[in-house]
């Protein structure tokens, strides 16, 4: 202070400098979200799963979280970010119809990319930029689409070859960059154990290793994380968007005996299958395919159960299929099969993730018995200072998570904590007025020549990182170049 101006305007000069740090939002709390896919809620109880067990004393635990219907990939993603139901968020399968747009959505295909499908929801990150906050994504699904016209601030195209390790280190890039730069929330996806899970079954014992590898990865990301000094700030939440079951060749329905192929389209596949009957047939297919075998409900779209909340979308096909756990629908037997799948009721067991999270936000060596997945999203806006979209969740119902009880809880409203995008603006508003009312005043003091020059942004200093990840994006060659996923 003293070097900068003539003495009798130093004490001036020092209260401005100070307040700007002061107000300015450097202690926001910071948040990284980590799926592995597919990773069922009592998979750490095969295998020793040591870094999940030391997350869990740590942090907290939730055995049961009952995820959204329909209990896939997609779907239950979006819910995870945005605290709804699928029937709101849009995203209803992996594989969709929207009879408004006639068009397919398919994650073989660059249907992904296009907002018209996600645009019902905002996304946490969306919302957390939107509040004058940062975020990164390293391949969460639905996170590299321009959804209401906005990217992550850092986020890696969708690439499945790119190991586990690169996207880790990205995401640590991502939070330990300079303070401007720097992201507040971040989510991680892994394919693991999904797609094992699906291949080998998930009762077969050679998933133990690959649990025991994803095990391996979460003690990568603890491991780097305290190498860049983030591991005590940062809150860490672990979860996954489904869980598997285990298949059997013995267990199919196969539509071919009941109705024609002929008489109808067929939207999402097995084990929940979407089916639009040709023009004039509803009735025809509807009753071919009513009590034709027990091991498949049959549902108008009006009488899909309401505990589902999984009815009030133009995505939901008129008649939906839903087969009982381990069972398969096909047309025929020729059809690939495989020896895990999920997708089936959210009230089974066999369907639901694994929760463990850790952090200043969260108490430690806690257990709780249950949550609702749409919960994770308050409980997210919450640890973040943000105000939350309205969704479907419950902050009430995880508070007792968190080490410090949130303010006035109220059990069908969750408070509405007030929205970090206020006070660090006003803060800085407060300080720029302040700085810039001071440099007129010293403007008129002293010579404009021998103002003192004023320190430029450190955008530069993003530029690298911001050009690997657009040649990244000029490399990826679409999923559908990828090999089949069964996510
Ligand atoms: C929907 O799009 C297909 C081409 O993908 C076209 O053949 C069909 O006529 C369209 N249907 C309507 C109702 O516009
Ligand atoms: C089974 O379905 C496949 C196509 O999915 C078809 O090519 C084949 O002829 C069918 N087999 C029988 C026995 O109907
Ligand atoms: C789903 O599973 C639960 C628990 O097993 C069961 O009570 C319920 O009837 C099933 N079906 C529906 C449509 O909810
Ligand atoms: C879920 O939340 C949305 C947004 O508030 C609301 O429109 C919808 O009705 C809710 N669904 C249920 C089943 O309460
Ligand atoms: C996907 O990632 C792998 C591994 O980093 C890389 O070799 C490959 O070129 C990438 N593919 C695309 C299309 O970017
Ligand atoms: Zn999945």
């Amino acid at each position: 202070c003293v070097t900068m101006g003539p003495s009798r305007l130093s004490p001036l000069l020092c209260v401005s400098a100070l307040l700007l740090p002061l107000v300015s939002p450097m202690t926001r709390p910071k948040l990284l979200l980590v799926s592995f896919d597919g990773f069922r809620w009592d998979y750490i109880n095969r295998v020793p799963a040591t870094n999940f067990h030391a997350l869990m004393k740590e942090g907290v635990q939730v055995e049961q979280v009952e995820n959204i219907y329909i209990t896939k990939t997609f779907p239950n993603h979006y819910s995870l970010v945005t605290g709804l139901y699928a029937e709101t968020h849009g995203i209803v399968a992996n594989e969709m119809y929207d009879p408004a747009l006639n068009l397919s959505f398919s994650m073989e295909t660059d249907s992904v990319y296009d907002p018209r499908w996600w645009d019902d929801a905002v996304p946490l990150w969306v919302s957390v930029q939107k509040a004058g906050g940062r975020s990164g994504a390293a391949m969460w699904p639905g996170s590299d689409v321009k959804i209401h016209g906005t990217y992550p601030n850092r986020y890696l195209p969708y690439n499945a070859s790119v190991p586990f390790e690169t996207r880790v280190q990205r995401v640590i890039e991502w939070f330990s960059a300079p303070k401007e730069e720097a992201v507040d929330f971040a989510v991680l996806y892994w394919e693991e154990p999904d797609e094992s899970g699906h291949l080998l079954g998930p009762e077969s014992p050679l998933m133990d290793g690959i649990i025991a590898d994803v095990d391996k990865k979460l003690g990568f990301l603890r491991t780097e994380l305290r190498k860049a000094g983030l591991y005590e700030n940062l809150n860490l939440i672990v979860t996954s968007d489904h869980g598997m079951t285990q298949m059997s060749n013995e267990k199919m329905v196969e539509l071919d005996e009941y109705v024609s192929r002929d008489l109808y389209t067929w939207v999402d596949k097995s084990p929940v299958v979407g089916i639009i009957p040709n023009e004039g047939k509803f009735e025809e297919v509807y009753s071919k395919l009513l009590d034709a075998n027990p091991y498949m409900a049959v549902y108008k779209k009006e009488d899909i159960p309401v505990r589902y909340h999984y009815q009030h979308h133009l995505r939901i096909m008129p008649i939906l299929l839903e087969a009982q756990e381990g069972y398969s629908i096909v047309q025929n037997r020729t059809a690939p099969f495989m020896l895990g799948n999920h997708g089936y009721n959210n009230s089974l067991r066999s369907m639901h993730p694994i929760f463990v999270a850790r952090g200043p936000a969260f108490r430690q060596d806690f257990v709780q018995p249950s949550m609702q997945s749409v919960d994770l999203y308050p409980l997210m806006c919450h640890i973040l200072s943000l105000r939350p979209l309205p969704h479907n969740g419950s902050l009430f119902r995880v508070k007792d998570l968190l080490s410090e009880a949130p303010p006035t809880p109220a059990p069908s409203a969750p408070p509405k904590p007030p929205s970090y995008s206020y006070a660090p603006v006003i803060g800085s508003m407060i300080s720029i007025v302040m700085v810039v009312g001071f440099l007129i005043f010293y403007i008129k003091e002293v010579t404009i020549k021998q103002l003192p020059a004023l320190p430029r942004g450190s955008k530069e200093m993003s530029q690298p990182l911001l050009q690997e990840d657009l040649y990244l994006h000029f490399l990826e060659t679409h999923r559908g170049c990828v090999s089949v996923r069964h996510i």
